[in-house]
């Protein structure tokens, strides 16, 4: 591997991004490592620069503040590292009645979930470009598919991460970039506390678990696919999300989010 080539994880301290980070360890990829807690990154690092002997930097950012993504940008530039693969790993949701939430919070989400995300994907993928080299993955979710009551923003906020990957996808077919949107089911990590929520033991049903759903989305961003379902039971669900009326599928996504 040339040690000037890395890949560039976001929300890698932990749950889905702390596995996928992993993965790349174990397949001799340099990496860089974002998150908001530096302690726990740095313990990633050591674990894994020991295993694996591979090259692992920490760059601790709060990816929805302000100027974030491009001090991260410009940091890495400095120092002269290529990002040949991004991972957009990080985001959170906010379960409940919309007008109950916390404003900030929200706001915040719209920042991290999908301004950043955005911002992450121009600014590297346009170095990509002139290098004829990338690959993308951005994680969307299976709220991404339709609207839902109770996670309103949340899910508002993954389906412009699903949409936007795929128009991506397309527009770059022939400049040697990918971009893949991994679309996870609910997974148990630490997303349910962020969320306010816990999932019930009906919605973990054919539930992956953190490992099983960074291992496909790592196969599917190495074959170059264009999105990836967490397992078969988000592949259903998909499927349904189509066949039905919009309609009758909020009113479903409301009655099982409304007992969670
Ligand atoms: N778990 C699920 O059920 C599920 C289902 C579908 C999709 N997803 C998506 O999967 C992705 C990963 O979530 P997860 O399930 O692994 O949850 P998680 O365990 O809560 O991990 C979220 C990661 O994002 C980082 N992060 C949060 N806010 C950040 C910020 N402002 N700036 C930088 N990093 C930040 C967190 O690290 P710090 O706290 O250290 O910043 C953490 O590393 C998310 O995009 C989520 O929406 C999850």
């Amino acid at each position: 591997m040339d040690h000037s080539t890395y890949v560039l994880i976001t929300g890698a301290s932990g749950g889905i991004g702390y596995e996928l980070a992993k993965i790349f360890a174990v397949h001799k990829h340099n990496l860089i490592l974002v998150a908001r807690s530096e302690k726990k990154l740095l313990q990633i690092k050591e674990e894994l620069e020991k295993k694996h002997d591979v090259s692992i930097v920490v760059m601790p950012k709060d990816l929805s503040a302000n100027n974030s993504v491009t001090e991260l940008f410009s940091e890495i530039k400095h120092h002269g590292m290529e990002v040949h693969i991004l991972v957009n790993n990080a985001g959170f949701g906010d379960y409940g009645h919309f007008l109950d939430a916390d404003l900030m919070k929200l706001q915040n989400m719209i920042e991290l979930n999908i301004r950043a995300l955005m911002q992450m994907t121009y600014l590297f993928a346009g170095e990509m470009r002139k290098k004829g080299y990338g690959k993308i993955l951005n994680v969307a979710s299976v709220a991404g598919f339709t609207a839902m009551p109770y996670f309103a923003v949340y899910a508002a906020t993954k389906a412009f991460v699903l949409s936007f990957s795929q128009a991506i996808d397309e527009e770059l077919e022939g400049t040697g970039i990918s971009v893949v949107a991994l679309c996870p089911g609910p997974v148990s990590t630490g997303f349910e506390r962020a969320a306010n929520m816990t999932y019930s033991k009906t919605m973990m049903l054919g539930a992956y678990s953190p490992l099983q759903i960074a291992k496909s989305g790592y196969r599917a961003l190495m074959k170059g696919k264009s999105v990836q379902y967490g397992g078969w039971t988000v592949g259903m669900v998909n499927i349904v999300s189509r066949l039905l009326p919009r309609k009758w599928m909020r009113k479903i996504v409301k009655k099982v989010l409304q007992h969670e």
